[in-house]
Formats: structure tokens, C-alpha cells, sequence
């Protein structure tokens, strides 16, 4: 079909598809590195809320640094740039620890089998409180989304509420971050990624407060100690591994955002989950029953059914 179109933009099609697959597994890969090691650090050290504080804050020192030393150029922003950013750095905060505090209750595996859920939440959210319609093959995918991950959750051998109410709370949480990011990079001058870069700095204005009320200093030091002493020296490099690939693979996805359409995004996404689930079942020998595995596989069926059908 590209027959009749300029030797020019064939290749600038071919050069767009090759960067957007760069990006998508670059994205995965950082993800899964990033879901080892914030479970490996959840297992030694149970206090979620530090540490997704710690990813933000990570991320902005990144971010000051590279601005600072103009390794990238700041963003020129204004204050509706700030208050605009302020929805998408609510729910980015909300999904952020919701999905933290989750997998800090349940395997990371069980965590990502419900966030496969997340389309289903972005059409309830699109219909019922936007307003928008949909055919009614995209309400059909539904069905094997949420019975696939209702099947799973009912036979997850360590289900836990918490761990499953977290997943569910970051869906709905990052529908909206989705929703609003997408509108607030619209025809702005900031790039994906220094759009991203004032929003981990945001969210980590806003969590800090509510890391320090919910945990707070003194359960960090002794629960720090203790893991300095189970773990050793190698503890630290955890975490700063896991705050540094929570940065960067966030990083990447908002530049991809840039680029591709939230459809687009959305299959890249499932995808990704496949990766995170396979991955974290072989490293954390996560037990599965093979009926818990046909649950997330008919989810995950249902979020390429639902790509299909809003295409
Ligand atoms: C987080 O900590 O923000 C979650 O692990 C993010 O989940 P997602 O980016 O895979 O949706």
C-alpha cells in the first residue's frame, strides 16, 4: 500500500515504528527490573509507603540534576501548566501507592493479573462519568476481563483484601491519570518527558505528608535496621535500584505517550504485564494453579479483545 506514497515518508513511517518498538521494550524491560527489586525490597522491608515515596523522590533528584547540569533543558512552565498538572499528579500519587501497597501484600504476579483489568475500568470511567459511548463489542471484551480476573482473584492461593483492593484502586486511579495526562500534553510545549519529570516532583509534594502519617520515621528506622541486618549492605542497592527503574521506565512510557495514541498505549501495557507476571512467577517461584492461570490468561485475552474492538 506504501507503494504510491514517497520514498521520503516511507522511510520516516518505518524510522516512527522502529522508535516506538524501542521504546515499548525498553519500557518492559525496566518494568520488570523495577517489579523484582520493589518486591525483593517489600519482602525485607514492608512499608510501601516509604518506598513509592522513595521512586518519586528518586525521580525528581534525576530530573533537578539533569536540568540543573542542562543535560536536558527544563521546560518553560507557567502556573496553568502547574495547576493543570495537579488532577494527573493526585491520581498518579493514588495509583502510585495503591499499587505498591498491594503488592506488598500479595505476589507481584496477583498485583499485575487484576491491573490487567485496567480497560474495562477506563470504559466504565468513559461512559458513565464522561459520557462517551462505545459498540457493543467493546462492552462485550469486558465479559472475559472481568471474569478472567474475578476467576483468578477466587482462586489466588495467598489472596489477601488489601492486596486486591490495591490493584483495583490504582486501575481506577490511573484510568484518570490517563485521561488527564493525555489532555493536559496536548499541544503543550512540554516533552513527555520533562512532563513527567514535573509530575513526579508534584506527587512527591503531595505523598510525602500522607507517607509520613501513615508510617512515619519510626517504623522506617527499625524496620530499615532489620533489613540492614537480614539483607546486608546489598539491601540499599535495592532500593535504589527499584526507585531508579521506577523512575526510568515511568520516564519512557510518557515519552512513548507522546508519540502513540492512548489505544496504542494501553495494548503496549498489557503486554508489558505479560512480561512482569511470566517474569515474577519464575523468579519469586510463585505458586499457581492452572486454573488461577486460565483466569489471567482470559483477561488478558479480553484486554486484546478490547483493543480489537475499539479499534
Ligand atoms: C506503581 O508502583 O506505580 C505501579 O507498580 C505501577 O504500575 P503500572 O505502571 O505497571 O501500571
Amino acid at each position: 500500500l506504501n507503494i504510491d506514497l514517497p520514498d521520503e515518508q516511507v522511510r520516516s513511517e518505518a524510522g516512527q515504528k522502529l522508535k516506538i518498538s524501542v521504546y515499548f521494550a525498553t519500557w518492559w524491560a525496566l518494568n520488570v527490573v523495577f517489579n523484582i527489586y520493589n518486591k525483593k525490597v517489600l519482602n525485607a522491608f514492608p512499608y510501601p509507603w516509604l518506598t513509592s515515596t522513595l521512586s518519586l523522590a528518586m525521580g525528581s533528584l534525576i530530573m533537578l540534576t539533569s536540568w540543573a547540569t542542562r543535560i536536558v533543558e527544563a521546560p518553560k512552565t507557567d502556573p496553568e501548566f502547574w495547576k493543570s498538572l495537579f488532577p494527573v499528579a493526585v491520581a498518579h500519587t493514588i495509583g502510585h501507592v495503591a499499587a505498591t501497597v498491594s503488592m506488598s501484600k500479595v505476589a507481584v504476579s496477583f498485583t499485575h493479573i487484576i491491573k490487567s483489568g485496567e480497560p474495562a475500568f477506563s470504559v466504565l470511567v468513559s461512559r458513565f462519568l464522561l459520557g462517551e459511548s462505545f459498540p457493543a463489542t467493546v462492552y462485550l471484551s469486558l465479559v472475559p476481563i472481568i471474569g478472567g480476573c474475578a476467576l483468578s482473584a477466587a482462586t489466588e492461593l495467598n489472596f489477601n483484601m488489601t492486596g486486591f483492593m490495591g490493584a483495583m484502586i490504582s486501575n481506577l486511579a490511573f484510568v484518570f491519570r490517563n485521561i488527564f495526562s493525555k489532555r493536559g500534553m496536548k499541544g503543550k510545549a512540554v516533552s513527555g518527558m520533562n512532563y513527567y519529570a514535573c509530575l513526579s516532583i508534584m506527587s512527591l509534594l503531595i505523598l510525602t505528608p500522607f507517607a509520613i502519617a501513615v508510617e512515619g520515621p519510626q517504623m522506617w528506622t527499625a524496620g530499615w535496621q532489620t533489613a540492614l541486618s537480614q539483607i546486608g549492605p546489598n539491601f540499599i542497592w535495592w532500593v535504589v535500584a527499584q526507585s531508579v527503574f521506577y523512575h526510568l521506565y515511568n520516564q519512557v512510557s510518557y515519552m512513548s505517550l507522546d508519540q502513540i495514541s492512548p489505544l496504542t498505549f494501553s495494548i503496549g501495557n498489557t503486554m508489558k504485564r505479560i512480561s512482569v507476571i511470566v517474569s515474577s512467577i519464575i523468579i519469586f517461584s510463585t505458586p499457581v494453579q492452572p486454573i488461577n492461570a486460565l483466569g489471567a490468561a482470559i483477561a488478558i485475552l479480553g484486554t486484546f479483545l478490547y483493543s480489537q474492538a475499539k479499534q
